[in-house]
């Protein structure tokens, strides 16, 4: 139990036994939420504002307070003070060091995890890129944000499955494979890869525009894609190959993976079922030749199911995902990363799943996020402003080893380390604000080694580490926690302490960033420590003292950073 915890329970019981009579006391779910952090540590390293119990009392705030102080009663407090209606608790640091000290260090690398997942399973649809598209920077917010998440429900002891729903499925593809057959060849497929799909896709409509019945030998080419005509299959997988063979190489970078590829495609001959029994349900109508769930009960648009020539569409295959999922999986909890520009389209994907009974549809949840511009541009496919996922990564790896040349020129394993350092900028710079908030990526703001960023809270973890080498060549004494008193390391040892509520908290709330930040609080207050205190000093007790919390926080900012997709490397 962290201390904020710890100190809401006993304030609780405080209030009980001093007041037994009282009603509407709060309990402590609510003291935890009203407790603070002072900002000047001569208000104590936590205050309690007691104004919300004066009515329950009908007492004045400072004598509520003075009342409590008297009263309270516990090792890990050293003192509790009374100031104008705030209760201020000055943690005994000595047994708070001990305390968190032993938490950290005993748990090792699992420090955080937990079994509340545990028989409980979370299906994430992350990164779902689009066949014979290159992976541009547009889809790295799914791919990093459902990779962390993947990562922060596993070790919260969750079953998860990953799932890269592929856009692999849609007429394009009928003039894809047309313009092939008309233009393209095996070779040049063979060596230009998704870009030369791009180029026939692109000629493909250019000669539309003068010759119009091509549009008619696209349709006859999806037409046999529907129909599981044997080359339109054969070439169809093959470029589907070809695609994930692109973007495989990020995928690697990022050191991102599935447990799933099951795409639209799959869902081709699941939908039957799935339309049966909207229709059995009396769910579906008529709409201009088209068949559609109405929802303007719900305020919104007809979600569309089957066209009028009877082709299926995005949300038909979604609904066969969807409850492919759950009858496979049985989950829990389904989250689909996902822009905030689709916001409606899994609104009424969970409605029609909602009106045709299923229970679970509460509990699939569109994780929404917002957009990405660079150096200030927007990014848009219309306006020819794209910018490839796996040209930013190397960039960034470039940049990172001109920097590293520079500052580190004797560090052995340079080229590994540029690449850990790159792509920790461009996965901090994509995971450290809240979600939904639009970002903007910048070169000097993502590479700045002092600023809020990747490479800063890697830089400080390899101090970490440098520090444990040097410590390893010393005998060191056991610890004399009294050198852990000081503001500083108290700083240092409480954010520690709070570290397995922030993932729990970002767990629930679905934001990566929460422990972005963290790691980022922790890496700034162990440097402040770093800089205030010599760590390997002549009092060697207090060094021993000093390097079992250096120990700690690598500890923790190594799995913070494994939790948000980062690399961490132990030289810089
Ligand atoms: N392929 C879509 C896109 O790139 C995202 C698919 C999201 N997942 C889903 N089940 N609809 O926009």
């Amino acid at each position: 139990m962290d201390m904020m915890t710890r100190i809401a329970a006993l304030t609780a019981d405080c209030l009980a036994s001093t007041w037994p009579d009282a009603e509407g006391l709060p309990a402590a779910e609510e003291i935890r939420g009203l407790l603070a952090v002072p900002p000047d540590p001569n208000m104590g390293d936590y205050a309690f504002p007691v104004f919300r119990l004066a009515k329950a009392l009908r007492m004045a705030p400072p004598k509520i307070a003075q009342t409590l102080a008297d009263a309270w009663k516990d090792e890990n407090i050293a003192r509790v003070e009374a100031v104008n209606g705030y209760l201020n608790f000055f943690l005994n640091r000595l047994n708070f060091a001990r305390e968190t000290l032993n938490t950290v260090l005993l748990a090792g690398d699992q420090y955080g995890a937990s079994d509340i997942g545990a028989g409980k399973t979370v299906c994430l649809d992350y990164s779902s890129i689009n066949i014979a598209k290159r992976f541009s920077v547009g889809h790295l917010s799914t791919t990093m944000l459902g990779h962390s998440l993947k990562r922060i429900y596993d070790f919260l002891g969750y079953t998860t499955v990953g799932i890269n729903h592929l856009g692999d499925w849609g007429t394009q593809f009928g003039k894809m494979l047309c313009a092939y057959k008309m233009w393209g060849n095996e070779a040049d497929v063979e060596k230009g890869g998704v870009n030369e799909l791009l180029r026939l896709y692109v000629k493909f409509h250019e000669e539309a525009e003068k010759d119009p019945s091509l549009d008619d030998q696209g349709r006859a080419w999806f037409k046999k894609i529907e129909d599981n005509d044997e080359e339109a299959m054969r070439l169809f997988s093959w470029f589907k190959e070809l695609t994930l063979r692109d973007t495989a190489k990020v995928y690697d970078l990022l050191g991102v993976t599935f447990d799933s590829y099951a795409g639209e495609s799959f869902y081709i001959d699941k939908m039957a079922p799935v339309i049966d029994d909207l229709r059995a349900k009396g769910l579906l109508t008529i709409s201009e030749g088209a068949s559609v769930v109405d929802l303007s009960e719900d305020d919104m648009p007809p979600c569309l199911i089957l066209r009028s020539d009877g082709a299926s569409l995005y949300h038909t295959r979604d609904l066969a995902a969807a409850i492919y999922r759950q009858n496979t999986y049985h989950f829990d909890k389904c989250l689909y990363v996902v822009a905030y520009q689709q916001d409606l389209h899994f609104r009424q994907l969970f409605r029609v799943l909602e009106k045709m009974g299923y229970e679970w549809a509460k509990n699939c949840v569109h994780v929404s996020f917002g957009m990405i511009s660079f150096e200030g541009q927007a990014l848009s496919t219309r306006k020819g402003n794209i910018i490839y996922l796996e040209d930013l990564l190397e960039q960034a790896i470039q940049k990172s080893l001109a920097i590293i040349e520079e500052k580190s020129p004797n560090l052995p394993n340079k080229e590994e380390v540029a690449r850990q350092v790159g792509i920790g900028a461009v996965v901090y710079a994509d995971l450290s604000n809240n979600r939904i908030k639009d970002i903007d990526f910048s070169w000097d703001r993502a590479l700045n080694f002092d600023g809020e960023t990747g490479p800063y809270v890697q830089y400080t973890h390899a101090r970490c580490c440098s520090v444990l080498r040097k410590a390893a060549e010393l005998s060191l004494p056991e610890a004399d926690l009294s050198a852990l008193e000081d503001d500083e390391a108290q700083a240092l040892l409480r954010l520690l302490s709070r570290f397995p509520d922030v993932i729990r908290e970002a767990a629930d709330r679905y934001e990566p960033s929460m422990i972005t930040r963290a790691v980022t609080d922790i890496a700034q207050a162990y440097n402040k420590f770093y800089y205030e205190h010599r760590i390997l000093g002549d009092d060697l007790a207090a060094t021993a003292a000093r390097v079992a919390l250096t120990r700690a926080t690598r500890n923790v900012i190594k799995r913070g950073l494994w939790l948000v997709g980062i690399e961490a490397p132990e030289r810089m």
